[in-house]
């Protein structure tokens, strides 16, 4: 197959975009009154504007060409399928599978995997029955009060994300918490207030090897075990969540409290497996059903609905056509909700983590851009912090405005003027402020210049009816979807991480050299200087 820039599609994208380069959205609004509901589009509880990017039918008729070329269909059919589409592992990534309705059949090595995937939901739901309604006790007879999540990456930014999404629909009177950083700090602030006689400690790693997660669950026994005294406390203390049930026991977790999945599952795509446990516990467990449905919506519409009609195929198509066709490097999610304050770090992972790559599947070096750079905060904060940047830098960024119709906790007018934020943000994004209707304003002179907006600037703007945890599943199931049809058109393993390998070798090597001030330092001269400055304390 020849490389992507050999395409016709991708030839004629790259023709197409210098012939558009003088074309403001101004025009393109001006010569179709109907352009901002045209390029719209709704599904699973979400309706995506994305009239505001700087394409035309042109634009959408050749990227459609580029999907067909590149296969995406086919590689579609071949995620359901279960093949090992994440080559560099020869591993299926079948996170589809974790929320599978009734009458689904999902095959890995030819075995169905849903009986699977349900009997693990049915132990989690009866897991967190107990736990919240306090017929599971703590070593002591006492009831849980405090949760705290151990994990980090896909295992701890996901329920992050979601008990803080969710927690409209969380039982207040149980505390959660989230310990990633091997930072003692973290653990340290994290469980300063706590009562170990009711504190459960949920331990989440898919691999139950990594430095930070095994550290911390270390230093989360030791703190239990001083306050309680005996070993056999842990049983009722701690549960873990992982596909590694040799190590899981190794660390001490009675089996009995072990909740699994399986490899197919990647960590930044395990949120709604039973690393989701710390979710359910405070959402429960019929809430966390409705997310898996809203996940499950977003999948059907994606696997059935046609591609010039389908929410994640476009998303996914326009991050392109920014990316490699406009030279936009970096996205913005900026979500009008205080609930989704996580949202921008847990997409992170799961874009940059997944597309972040310079290698194709077959071994080459692209020749093209692969993922922008994502970040992002809540509006209206980031408003008063860097959208200056947004409306008047040199740089562009492509933004993603997030928000919800109903507030959850209104408070006289403040959700219209939340949601007249977003909105004005995108309008002035694309439309600008003309150097004429700064002069018009009567403006100084000198400042004129100063006060005149471009405009052009590309956004998305999703829109549901309200936060809840079906919307939240269908949006995380939306950006999967999307990231990958960005990793098919981009030729790469969006499954994989190589890129983390090195810097954990090297830290793996780095710590026994600062704790003992005697061996010898073979790095470059920068590194052995900075091992021995941090060594002084030990001297
Ligand atoms: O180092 C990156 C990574 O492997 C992520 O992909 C993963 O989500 C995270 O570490 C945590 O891994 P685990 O769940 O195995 O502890």
């Amino acid at each position: 197959m020849p490389g992507r820039t050999e395409l016709a599609a991708w030839k004629a994208l790259v023709a197409h975009a210098d012939a558009l380069a003088g074309t403001h959205l101004r025009e393109l609004f001006a010569a179709d009154s109907r352009r901002g509901e045209r390029l719209g589009l709704e599904a699973a509880g979400w309706y995506l504007d994305y009239s505001k990017n700087r394409v035309t039918a042109d634009t959408l008729r050749l990227l459609l060409q580029l999907a067909d070329a590149c296969g995406l269909r086919e590689h579609i059919d071949a995620m359901w399928r279960g093949e090992a589409i994440n080559s560099t592992e020869k591993r299926a990534a079948l996170h589809v599978a974790l929320r599978a309705q009734t009458g689904e059949e999902f095959l890995v090595d030819g075995i169905d995997v849903v009986p699977e995937v349900r009997a693990t939901l049915e132990r989690m739901a009866d897991f967190s029955n107990r736990v919240r309604s306090g017929e599971w006790k703590g070593h002591t007879g006492m009831p849980i009060r405090a949760v705290v999540n151990i994990g980090i990456g896909g295992s701890d930014l996901g329920p992050a994300m979601a008990c803080e999404a969710l927690r409209h629909y969380s039982r207040r009177d149980l505390e959660f918490r989230f310990v990633s950083n091997v930072d003692g700090t973290d653990f340290s602030e994290a469980t300063r207030d706590l009562d170990p006689a009711q504190t459960l400690f949920v331990v989440c790693s898919k691999t139950f090897t990594t430095q930070e997660t095994l550290a911390n669950a270390h230093a989360a026994r030791t703190w239990l075990l001083q306050a309680m005294g005996v070993e056999h406390a842990v049983s009722r203390h701690f549960v873990a969540v992982s596909t590694n049930a040799v190590e899981v026991a190794k660390f001490g977790v009675d089996t009995a409290n072990r909740f699994g999945f399986r490899d197919w599952v990647g960590g930044r795509y395990s949120m709604d497996s039973a690393i989701g446990l710390s979710t359910m516990l405070a959402i429960g467990a019929e809430n966390f059903r409705g997310m898996l449905g809203g996940f499950h919506a977003m999948d059907a519409h994606f696997r059935s609905a046609p591609f010039a009609r389908n929410l994640p195929v476009l998303h996914g198509l326009l991050s392109v056509w920014n990316t490699n066709f406009l030279a936009i490097e970096s996205a913005a999610v900026l979500p009008y909700d205080q609930y989704l304050k996580r949202l921008p770090a847990y997409l992170q992972q799961l874009v940059m983590e997944s597309n972040g790559k310079q290698i194709t599947h077959g071994g080459r070096r692209v020749e093209y851009a692969t993922s922008p750079v994502w970040w992002g905060e809540p509006g209206t904060n980031g408003q008063h912090s860097f959208y200056q940047l947004l409306h008047q830098g040199t740089r562009r960024v492509a933004c993603d405005f997030i928000g919800f119709r109903d507030a959850l906790n209104p408070l006289g007018n403040q959700h219209e003027l939340l949601l007249a934020n977003l909105i004005a943000q995108a309008e002035a994004l694309a439309f600008g402020k003309s150097r004429q209707q700064v002069e018009a304003d009567g403006t100084e002179q000198a400042l004129i210049p100063h006060r005149v907006f471009e405009g052009n600037r590309t956004s998305n703007v999703l829109l549901a009816e309200r936060l809840t945890p079906a919307t939240l599943g269908a949006l995380v199931a939306l950006y999967e979807h999307s990231v990958f049809v960005q990793g098919v058109i981009w030729d790469i393993d969006s499954f994989d991480q190589w890129g983390v390998e090195l810097g954990k070798q090297l830290a793996a090597r780095i710590a026994p050299e600062l704790a003992d001030p005697k061996l010898p330092l073979a790095h470059d001269s920068s590194t052995n200087a900075l091992i021995r400055r941090m060594r002084l304390r030990n001297t």
